[in-house]
């Protein structure tokens, strides 16, 4: 109970119209119409099929993220983030994060913010783990867009802060994903300034560079900076999120005792983190064609928005003894079909070394929190750790 309370906190106090959208739609049927805002989805099985149905739904329209993205990185857009574009760039970059190159580039990565945090709680120490997974997620963005920063935790910090800023943007995107002139300018002038140095990246790295390995999988330079832009949207706060409320949601259940020698429960930790934060709470699409989903007929032009924060939750509290494979709901949390989460792999490398990192040593006790506000993905600003 007590870890849901700080759940629902966070989502009230970090994004109140999102909290009353999840709330509400939770009260509806499975999928129902919302004045304004089109059909609302909370019916897993729903969901996986319309994520499925690239022939009915399209995220290139009003209500889906591409229609966004489109006005702001340009329309190779809507040649490579759907249709044949969309299925060839995800046959070459299919091998882009695996689990065997995730491991050893989140290690790389990760380690010169991490160890240092790690020594601070053994000496009996405080650490606020919400700004370390934003610094830890800022030096992933910085390495992933080739970035030469230099070695201090504050560059980081402001590289997360720009992609944070990026994503505040799609804020109020519920109603429409059509974005005033202004945004797009503001938009596209944080894009140039975070890709800036992709072409010569793209050009120059090596091959254990994300970058070096686009040109090495024969992603062409406009496929690459469109990818590295999107990459930056869709890993930064998500990942970041997901491994500062896992932590949370341990410690608030009691259940970081159960793992204490018992390494093969990660992975139930990992999938029951991520189905009970679900960090991409809403997933929007639009109807391109007429179709019947179970009695409801959907017509083209129609928005929809596929609540997974709330078909997710549907299956119960946080329990990492239960079942890791829930066959409705399967990884509903990284997406379905064609989109499904491309950095899925990475984001579970990134929280299995975190949390492996900050439960090494013994379980944790959170001294203070508090919720972020104002920003596109709930999470905490401040979450205070030390051994306990
Ligand atoms: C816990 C962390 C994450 C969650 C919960 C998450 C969730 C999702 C979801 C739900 C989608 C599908 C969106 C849709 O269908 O409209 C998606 C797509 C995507 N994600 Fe993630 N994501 C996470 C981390 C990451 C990371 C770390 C990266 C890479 C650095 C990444 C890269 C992408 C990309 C490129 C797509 C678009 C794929 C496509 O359209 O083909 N994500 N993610």
């Amino acid at each position: 109970m007590r870890a849901e309370w700080h759940e629902t906190r966070l989502l009230w106090a970090s994004r109140p119209a999102l909290f009353a959208l999840l709330r509400t739609a939770a009260l509806g049927g499975p999928v129902w119409r919302a004045p304004k805002l089109g059909w609302l989805v909370t019916d897993p099985v729903v969901a996986r099929r319309v994520l499925n149905d690239p022939k009915h739904f399209t995220l290139l329209g009003e209500g889906g993220v591409g229609h966004l993205w489109a006005q702001v990185l340009g329309d190779y857009v809507y040649r490579i983030f759907d249709g044949p574009g969309h299925a060839d760039l995800r046959a070459r970059a299919r091998d882009l994060f695996t689990d065997a190159t995730a491991r050893p580039l989140v290690r790389r990565v990760f380690t010169p913010a991490l160890e240092p945090a790690v020594e601070r709680l053994r000496a009996g120490g405080v650490v606020d783990v919400a700004d370390l997974t934003r610094v830890l997620v800022g030096r992933m963005m910085a390495d992933m867009l080739g970035l030469d920063l230099p070695a201090d935790d504050e560059r980081y910090r402001e590289v997360f802060g720009t992609g944070e800023k990026l994503a505040r943007l799609a804020l109020g995107s519920a109603a429409s994903t059509e974005l005033p002139p202004d945004v797009i300018a503001r938009a596209k002038a944080i894009i140039a300034g975070l890709t800036k140095n992709v072409p010569q990246a793209y050009a120059e790295a090596s091959a254990d560079t994300l970058l070096g390995r686009c040109r090495e999988l024969g992603l062409s330079l406009e496929e690459t900076s469109g990818l590295a832009a999107l990459l930056m949207v869709a890993g930064t706060e998500t990942a970041a999120t997901a491994m500062t409320r896992i932590l949370a949601l341990l410690h608030d259940t009691g259940q970081q005792h159960l793992l204490r020698g018992e390494s093969q429960l990660m992975y139930g930790v990992i999938s029951e983190g991520l189905r009970v934060t679900t960090p991409a709470p809403v997933i929007g699409r639009s109807v391109s064609r007429d179709i019947t989903v179970g009695r409801t007929r959907m017509r083209a032009g129609d928005r929809v928005l596929l609540l997974t924060h709330v078909a997710n939750n549907r299956i119960g509290r946080f329990d990492i003894t239960g079942p890791t494979y829930i066959p409705e709901i399967r990884q509903l949390w990284f997406g379905a079909g064609r989109h499904l989460c491309l950095g899925a792999a990475l984001a579970r490398a990134e929280i299995r070394h975190f949390l492996d990192a900050m439960l090494g040593n013994g379980p944790i006790q959170i001294v203070s929190r508090r919720p972020a506000k104002g920003v596109l993905i709930p999470s905490y600003a401040e979450l205070r750790v030390t051994i306990g």
